[in-house]
């Protein structure tokens, strides 16, 4: 089955792009097909990515406008390594995307049509959002068929979560989506075991989560060589191929492994 996940929150800065890259990266490794979509207008996923910034037409830009054909600009991401990640770039020509979808017609079932007018055969479709909640994240809560919260484990961020899923709610409702999207879990991201609010958080978030029927991943350590290996454009795992902090994301990837099923064909990665 084809997941199409939407990394979701409000806040600037908790961890989207990051666990983007790397759901991707490490799916990737596993054998499965994978699309980073870039939603956002700051368009950190090229940075993340090592790529440079794309003309407006090699964008998602273009895929939404009325005259798309089906011809999905799609550039490889760390071809030397493997074969099975691609990016639809984002960039500043968004800023532009989320004020024509306000007025058309079909706004936020925009990206949804496109994927059902001129499918991707690809096993998970990654839709990086920006931390708003305005019309592009809403066009990708109508496209997913489920999405995933980073968190940072601090007052603000927590509470800024509970309003995500206060708009998650009423959204799918309001967008009659059926079915609705699934929230595959919260991840708190950037822990740091040293701090006692982290630890607090990270000990009580779960329990919380858990009433609302909603799971909670482990947690994705701080370090400074994630900031480290963004700057080289690369995953954690191209950059330092040890690390430890590459198993915080084990939990996860075999959640969305086990959904998708068994990847089409074998494995090309090939070694770092
Ligand atoms: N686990 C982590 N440890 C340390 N720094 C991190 C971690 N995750 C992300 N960062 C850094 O924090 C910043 C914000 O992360 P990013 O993924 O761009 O967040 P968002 O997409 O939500 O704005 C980036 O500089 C990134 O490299
Ligand atoms: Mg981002």
């Amino acid at each position: 089955m084809q997941i199409r996940l939407a990394v979701l929150s409000n806040a600037g800065g908790s961890g989207k792009t990051t666990l983007s890259v790397h759901l991707a990266y490490e799916l990737g490794l596993s054998g499965f097909k994978v699309v980073l979509m870039d939603l956002d207008p700051q368009g950190s996923l090229t940075l993340f990515c090592g790529l440079t910034p794309p003309e407006p037409e090699q964008t998602l830009a273009a895929v939404l406008q009325d005259k798309f054909d089906g011809n999905w600009p799609l550039t490889p991401c760390w071809s030397e390594h493997t074969k099975k990640v691609v990016i639809c770039q984002g960039g500043m020509v968004l800023t532009q995307t989320a004020d024509e979808l306000v007025l058309h017609k079909r706004g936020a079932y925009l990206l949804d049509d496109c994927l059902s007018d001129y499918p991707l055969n690809h096993d998970l479709i990654i839709f990086d959002c920006p931390a708003t909640l305005g019309p592009l994240p809403l066009m990708a809560l109508a496209a997913s068929t489920h999405l995933v919260v980073p968190v940072q484990l601090e007052p603000k961020s927590i509470q800024g979560a509970a309003h995500l899923l206060e708009w998650y709610y009423y959204n799918c409702r309001h967008l009659r989506l059926k079915p609705q999207p699934e929230v595959l879990g919260f991840v708190p991201s950037q822990y740091d075991r040293k701090r006692a609010v982290h630890r607090q958080l990270q000990e009580s978030l779960p329990a919380q989560l858990e009433q609302m029927d909603i799971r909670a991943f482990p947690a994705i350590r701080n370090s400074a060589e994630f900031v480290n290996a963004s700057g080289q454009g690369l995953p954690l795992r191209l950059h330092r191929p040890s690390h430890p902090a590459l198993s915080d994301f084990r939990e996860i990837t075999s959640h969305l492994a086990k959904l998708m099923g068994k990847p089409k064909k074998k494995s090309n990665i090939m070694s770092a």
